[in-house]
């Protein structure tokens, strides 16, 4: 459990949920909050609602194996909508991957027509400063370290904390935690990251949310673009 209350938690993600219809092909989302969204579709599958998900992890596969929701894959498929939690929220501009899944979510949210974001206010902030997930092959992870400390970064190696070593992603890859103190143009810095040889993916989602859901003592603030 990380930044704020399963209530703030679930009651965006159930809010988001009412956006989905029968007949839609669903991007679930990993972490918490996305969990929350998982159970309350599994609920509505029960109820009668007829969608399709797609995972973006192991976690969210077998979450939504146990809500009862039918999975396909993106052979099979392209989600209508996908619906995720962030680590930190500017405006529509994320910072993604404290699951280490944010190389799936990404290309499962940015197939989607509709990325819905659901999350505590923990989360937002004005300016992004939350270190930046990036996925790396394993051997490349010395250069892009290197790499990542010329552009300005301060790359730490993620570790496991039930495990001895690294963590590795569902992909069998590693993760560099790289903090870059506030970031002013996330848009520079996300496309900086890709053309690093050997970078999988990152974290920062920037252009690719659609509506925003804060869950607070009181209700949602739902935002849009
Ligand atoms: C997974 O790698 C992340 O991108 C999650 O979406 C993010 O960490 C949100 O998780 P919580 O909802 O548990 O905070």
């Amino acid at each position: 459990k990380r930044g704020g209350t399963d209530q703030q938690k679930r009651r965006a993600a159930e809010r988001a949920v009412t956006a989905v219809s029968s007949g839609m092909v669903v991007g679930l989302g990993t972490g918490s909050t996305a969990g929350f969204a998982i159970d309350k579709l599994g609920e509505r599958v029960d109820d009668g609602l007829e969608i399709t998900g797609i995972a973006t992890s192991y976690q969210s596969r077998q979450r939504a194996r146990e809500a009862g929701i039918p999975l396909v894959t993106l052979e099979d498929a392209t989600p209508d909508i996908a619906i995720d939690g962030a680590d930190q929220i500017a405006g529509t501009t994320l910072i993604k991957g404290g699951g280490a899944a944010h190389a799936r979510e990404k290309v499962v949210d940015s197939a989607a027509d509709r990325l819905l974001i659901v999350a505590d206010p923990t989360k937002e902030t004005e300016t992004l400063d939350h270190p930046v997930p990036v996925e790396v092959l394993p051997d490349a992870r010395p250069t892009v370290s290197r790499r990542l400390g010329d552009l300005g970064g301060e790359p730490t190696l993620r570790s496991a904390e039930r495990k001895d070593g690294p963590v590795v992603t569902d992909n069998g890859n590693l993760v560099v935690d790289c903090s870059f103190g506030e970031i002013e143009e996330p848009a520079a810095l996300a496309r900086q990251l890709s053309q690093l040889p050997g970078v999988v993916e990152h974290g920062l989602f920037v252009g690719l949310a659609d509506e925003i859901y804060i869950g607070t003592a009181d209700g949602v603030v739902h935002r849009t673009e």
